[in-house]
């Protein structure tokens, strides 16, 4: 291509194309180029370094983009003047590689993507300051141009006056993966990608709401300019407690739904689920029932449980074969008889109540007495039959079985109807987030009601002793205290997660809590508030997104492992599920880690954004390469030799992959790096070690020994 005189581009040349394999170029470096750094009219221009970008004319007013991916020299033989082969002084060349990234037409933004692909020889440019700023500055399109704006995060390293700015959308309403060994700069990246968010163009991002999982307790200071309503004190703090802006937070157990109770108590499947499933219930419904309903609820117990028994004959009698069936199937009718007689009890016990609970057990009796009717013909007809025969049923059998269900069933469902909603009960399961007594787990009698309603009930006895003394224990340790303290009511919790109105980021500061008491908070947590985001109304669920800044993640968001423990497993499932779904809901994510294999791939593998710090080990970078698309793996190489808080921007967000050095948040969060020589220093505070075992023994004083 003809170089054209008014842009100077023939100024700008530094070498000429010589291959082109689908997104990737090689250039060779014009020899009269000694220096990495080239003086051209306004500017010096950084030639060969990796991460720099040159530009490729493809046709008029088109300039293809490539980014610098690698070097390299060799030695060439070039003939002599007499065109002889005799052996010249090397000549050496150097030789760019580069990836290509996208397209610049003339005055309009950043494409990215490329459609016509440069040719051998076609000259590379070195981009000029406006070049420069179109590429490295993202600049919102129609028709989102008054919806989204460009963030600035900091200046590239490599064009030291160049400012980097992204889509501000795109980073925060995306999952964004911030990775890189310890002292990298993750923190402190956080820290400015926040303070720049909420200050950007003075107070209009007011309504802003990031929730911090702050697992070292760093951001108490970083954001307290940014949370104006709730200013964090930097107290000090006890072992074994959480803090949400300064003051101390309880997450009781329950707060927690079933499957979350099962993972914490470790209850096994078979024989203990049930069981907890059947006195977490118990203690909610004693929660909401007032007292003088009480009795309606435990005729609803009755009515389910010869429901389920009901469920369980109609599944015997469509089964032809076997004699287990048969033994069940016989079992099961003479638990039904025995929760019917339950019934008739229940309904004989004349409690004073009100009139029109009164009439509904009335009804229930004359349902049920109904029901027993036929339960008592089935009796009779099964006692004129060979019932160990029930494997070679007669059909007449059969029909009269599937009849006596048919019968039944309905019955049994609209007496339970009636009695919810007439007695004015609430449907309450295990799951529903009601207040209960947390010590109310320990109840003998709530166990032994629970394990009453099953069958082989000697047996359970003995599974459950197991999950009792768990229970006991769990109940009693102070690592656990967070899940077991606390009075406030549901919606006074979720409120406290979520901040006051003006609290554009809630630092939930879990620095004291034990190792393994940790992910079971982050799970709950992470629940919450994607559970909180999704009952929004439909249609407004993306009104006033909120992020959630995982930090640490590495900690409680682990790839799926056989051995893994089980609160491991649910803040796993859980943040992969907001990492997943999170997005339809107005909820995102900032995952800051430092080893890409030590976080779920499922979380990785959903981030639209990546900020890469210096990673040194090699297994971790190959590993990470696997996540990133095929164009910007070269780029990985570079990752070693990175300074703090200097990053490698990926992603949706940016309009190519871009070298940051990324802006110092001002305050920075509280995570310097120790500074032996100057802390060493005669004058200087020693390291508590009173304080520090003194609270080390108060944690193990009665708890956990
Ligand atoms: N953008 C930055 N500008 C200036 N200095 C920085 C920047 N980022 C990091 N640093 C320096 O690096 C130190 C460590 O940074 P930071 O605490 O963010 O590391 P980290 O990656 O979060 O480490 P860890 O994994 O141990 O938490 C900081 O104390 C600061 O001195
Ligand atoms: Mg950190």
């Amino acid at each position: 291509m003809a170089p054209t005189a008014d842009t100077g581009r023939d100024e700008r040349e530094v070498g000429r194309v010589t291959s082109v394999s689908s997104y990737r170029l090689t250039v060779l470096l014009d020899p009269r180029i000694r220096s990495q750094v080239r003086a051209y009219p306004q500017r010096l221009g950084v030639v060969t370094q990796i991460g720099g970008y040159l530009l490729f004319p493809v046709a008029p007013g088109d300039l293809a983009v490539g980014i610098i991916v690698g070097a390299s020299e060799d030695e060439s033989i070039e003939p002599d003047a007499e065109r002889g082969m005799t052996l010249q002084l090397g000549l050496a060349r150097r030789i760019l590689r580069l990836n290509l990234l996208g397209q610049l037409f003339e005055d309009r933004s950043f494409v990215p993507g490329v459609s016509i692909y440069p040719t051998l020889d076609t000259p590379a440019l070195l981009p000029t300051e406006d070049e420069l700023k179109r590429i490295l500055e993202f600049r919102p399109q129609e028709p989102e141009k008054d919806e989204d704006t460009a963030l600035p995060v900091g200046v590239s390293p490599i064009y030291l006056r160049q400012e980097v700015t992204v889509s501000y959308n795109d980073l925060l309403s995306r999952p964004l993966g911030i990775i890189g060994n310890t002292g990298s700069g993750k923190s402190y990246s956080v820290a400015s990608f926040l303070q720049g968010a909420c200050r950007l163009e003075g107070a209009k991002a007011s309504q802003a709401k990031f929730i911090i999982l702050d697992i070292n307790g760093e951001y108490g200071k970083a954001s307290r300019s940014l949370s104006s309503a709730e200013p964090i004190e930097e107290t000090s703090k006890d072992l074994n407690r959480v803090y949400i802006n300064g003051s101390p937070f309880f997450l009781p157990l329950w707060t927690f739904n079933l499957t979350e109770l099962i993972a914490f108590f470790e209850a096994s499947q078979a024989s203990q689920v049930p069981v907890l499933e059947r006195v977490i219930t118990s203690l909610r419904e004693e929660a909401v029932d007032p007292e003088p309903v009480r009795d309606l609820r435990r005729l609803i117990h009755v009515v389910d449980q010869c429901l389920e028994c009901l469920g369980s004959l109609s599944a015997y009698a469509a089964e032809q074969q076997g004699t287990a069936v048969a033994d069940n199937a016989s079992e099961v009718l003479s638990y039904l008889l025995q929760h019917a007689s339950g019934l008739e009890e229940l309904a004989n016990k004349r409690v004073h109540l009100p009139e029109k609970i009164k009439q509904i057990k009335a009804e229930g009796e004359a349902i049920y007495s109904a029901g027993l009717k036929t339960v008592d013909e089935y009796r009779r007809m099964r006692s004129s039959k060979d019932w160990t025969n029930f494997n070679r049923m007669e059909p007449n059998v059969s029909k009269a079985v599937r009849k006596f269900i048919e019968d039944l069933e309905p019955k049994f469902h609209r007496l339970r109807q009636d009695v919810m909603t007439k007695g004015g009960l609430r449907e309450v399961t295990a799951d529903s987030p009601v207040k209960f007594d947390v010590r109310g787990l320990e109840q003998d009698a709530l166990f032994h009601i629970a394990i009453s309603r099953f069958r082989g009930q000697e047996r359970i006895q003995e599974y459950v002793a197991t999950l009792r003394l768990r229970i006991h224990r769990q109940l009693s340790d102070k690592r656990w205290s967070v899940f077991i303290q606390g009075s406030e009511d549901f919606e006074t919790i979720i409120g406290r997660v979520c901040g006051s109105d003006d609290a554009r980021v809630v630092v939930i500061d879990c620095s004291m809590m034990a190792y393994d008491a940790l992910p079971f908070f982050c799970a709950v947590l992470g629940r919450f508030v994607l559970d909180l985001r999704a009952h929004g109304k439909a249609g407004e669920r993306t009104v006033q997104p909120f992020v959630l800044v995982l930090e640490e993640a590495h900690n409680y968001l682990r790839p799926r492992r056989e051995d893994e423990s089980a609160g491991v497993q649910l803040s796993r499932e859980a943040f992969e599920r907001i990492a997943k779904e999170g997005r339809k809901f107005g909820l995102s994510l900032i995952i800051a880690s430092q080893r890409p294999s030590d976080v779920s791939a499922t979380v990785l593998s959903q981030c639209a954004n990546f900020l890469v710090h210096r990673i040194q080990n090699p297994d971790d970078i190959d590993y990470f390469k696997k996540i990133l698309p095929t164009g910007s793996r070269d780029l990985l190489d570079q990752l070693p030799i990175l300074a703090p808080g200097d990053g490698l921007l990926i992603g949706s967000a940016v309009n190519v992959p871009a070298r940051v050095q990324i802006k110092k948040p001002n305050p920075a969060p509280s995570s310097a790096t120790p500074k032996p020589w100057q802390a060493w220093q005669k004058d200087k505070q020693k390291f508590g070690l009173k304080e520090s075992i003194s609270s080390w023994l108060q944690d193990h004083g009665d708890g956990s020994s």
